[in-house]
């Protein structure tokens, strides 16, 4: 008798870096000889890889785990696996509240997946927590999309923004090295992908964990030197990065940005807060006007660049005016895109036991009143479309109407148009830009001569 193949589900929470780190624990298991499956009730082994940002994403997987946890104990032979940020928050704890898992593991140790497994197919409950050096991935990742991409280039964070928790889940700055990260993007190019998105919790900071000076005195890894170094991979059209932290955002990089064909012109740039007293509160160390002068030097040097941040919301103390502060640099700057949220105590970090915290109505009530600016202030950066021919990199049908494709415009807004996608996923389109809004773009072909390869 054949034995069933044994299959495997993961469900990922969280940032880019989470997704990042799912793609290639999913690799890990395929080379295991699992095959991948959508539903977690006809899986054998069972990951969550999860998220703490917020007090609601972390809450949202102890209900998806309650449901597993009662199911193995009418298959006992299921694995549980809980990974990512709440994994390196709760640790051991995390077995009181449901003693049915079989394996808990920081993000720190995605790559020994493998490792970790074996020790459960033994007969072991494994906590795998321990602040480690992240080991290089030798599986190659189950990516999701055969188009665009993500490339770790820094795990970790060593800010201490008084608010955030990732610095006590994903530990402390770990550079890759250039001729890493190049290896990787040079495999992706020959593979035919053609977007890269450099990802790092704090991608300005590259580099300044690697050993080496120049002749000047500066630390020789940078990430604009990175970006110098891999911005011709063969294959690869389209360069992207996140996250810029304005303390370290320096005008060497925009004018690498300007100069460098296939960087695409978006920055994501968050801002947390448009109130001096509360960035300094909040650790940031940079104030409303540093930011304001780094955006009016990315404007100087490329015009059309699109410019996306994130901000807190109800911060312990903000006072009205303080918050009118924040209202009033997105109207000021007119974002294409800003990802808000009201802030929510975490624990272990400085903020969350501060006495000014401010109440659930203030805060609901200010990041409606945000929201709805940004809203207003998308539509506006999108009229600057309308009419335009922009170039679309093709990468699926339209979810919601088949006879249309999606892509991305270089400033990384959203774009649908009447296409075949057999014909053009993964290629470049010059698309004319015939209707616009807040967040996406509707557009024709303009010449399919214009296709390349
Ligand atoms: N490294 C990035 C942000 C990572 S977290 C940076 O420094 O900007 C993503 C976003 O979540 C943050 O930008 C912030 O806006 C939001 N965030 C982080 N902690 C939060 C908290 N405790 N409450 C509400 N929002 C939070
Ligand atoms: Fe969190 Fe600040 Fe690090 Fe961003 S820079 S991940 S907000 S501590
Ligand atoms: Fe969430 Fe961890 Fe990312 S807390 S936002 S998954 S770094």
């Amino acid at each position: 008798m054949t034995k069933k193949p044994r299959r495997y589900h993961i469900t990922t929470f969280g940032c880019q870096m989470n997704k990042a780190d799912s793609e290639r624990m999913a690799g890990i298991l395929d080379n295991m000889g699992f095959i991948s499956s959508e539903d977690p009730n006809e899986s054998d082994v069972i990951l969550y890889n999860t998220c703490s940002i917020r007090d609601n994403a972390e809450q949202k997987v102890y209900s998806y785990l309650g449901r597993q946890a009662k199911r193995k104990h009418q298959q006992p032979d299921i694995t549980l696996i809980v990974s990512g940020c709440v994994a390196q928050q709760e640790g051991k704890a995390l077995l009181r509240r449901v003693p049915e898992l079989d394996l808990i593991m920081g993000p720190q140790h995605a790559n020994r997946l493998q490792d970790l497994l074996e020790q459960v197919f033994d007969g072991n409950q494994v906590v795998a927590t321990e602040p480690i050096h992240i080991v290089e991935d030798i599986t190659k990742p189950r990516r999701d999309s055969k188009i665009t991409a993500w490339v770790n280039i820094i795990y970790g964070c060593n800010e201490h923004c008084t608010y955030c928790v990732v610095p006590n889940v994903r530990g402390v700055e770990q550079s890759r090295t250039p001729e890493a990260i190049r290896a990787e993007m040079e495999e992706l190019g020959q593979q035919g992908y053609k977007e890269i998105t450099l990802l790092g919790q704090n991608i300005d900071a590259y580099g300044r964990d690697l050993p080496g000076v120049t002749a000047e005195g500066r630390n020789k890894h940078t990430f604009t030197d990175l970006l110098y170094y891999v911005h011709d991979v063969p294959g690869i059209e389209r360069i992207r990065f996140a996250t810029s932290h304005p303390r370290y955002f320096t005008e060497r990089l925009i004018r690498a940005c300007a100069e460098l064909p296939k960087v695409c012109e978006h920055f994501h740039i968050p801002f947390q807060s448009g109130d001096n007293q509360l960035l300094k509160a909040m650790a940031r160390g940079y104030t409303h006007e540093k930011y304001r002068r780094i955006i009016d030097k990315i404007r100087q040097l490329m015009p059309d660049a699109s410019i996306s941040a994130d901000a807190i919301v109800g911060f312990p103390g903000e006072t009205e005016v303080q918050f009118e502060n924040t209202l009033k640099l997105v109207e000021d700057i007119g974002f294409d895109l800003l990802n808000t949220a009201a802030y929510s105590p975490r624990p272990g970090t400085p903020a969350a036991v501060w006495e000014n915290q401010v109440s659930e109505e203030v805060k609901a009530d200010r990041l409606q009143r945000l929201n709805h600016l940004v809203g207003v202030k998308a539509a506006e950066r999108s009229l600057r479309y309308m009419g335009r021919t922009e170039e679309i990199l093709v990468e699926d049908i339209n979810p919601k109407n088949a006879n249309q494709v999606m892509g991305r415009t270089r400033g990384n807004r959203l774009t649908f148009f009447e296409g075949d996608i057999n014909e053009i996923k993964g290629k470049l389109v010059e698309v004319k830009i015939t209707e616009v809004r807040p967040f996406s773009l509707t557009g024709e072909v303009k010449h399919l001569a214009a296709v390349n390869s």
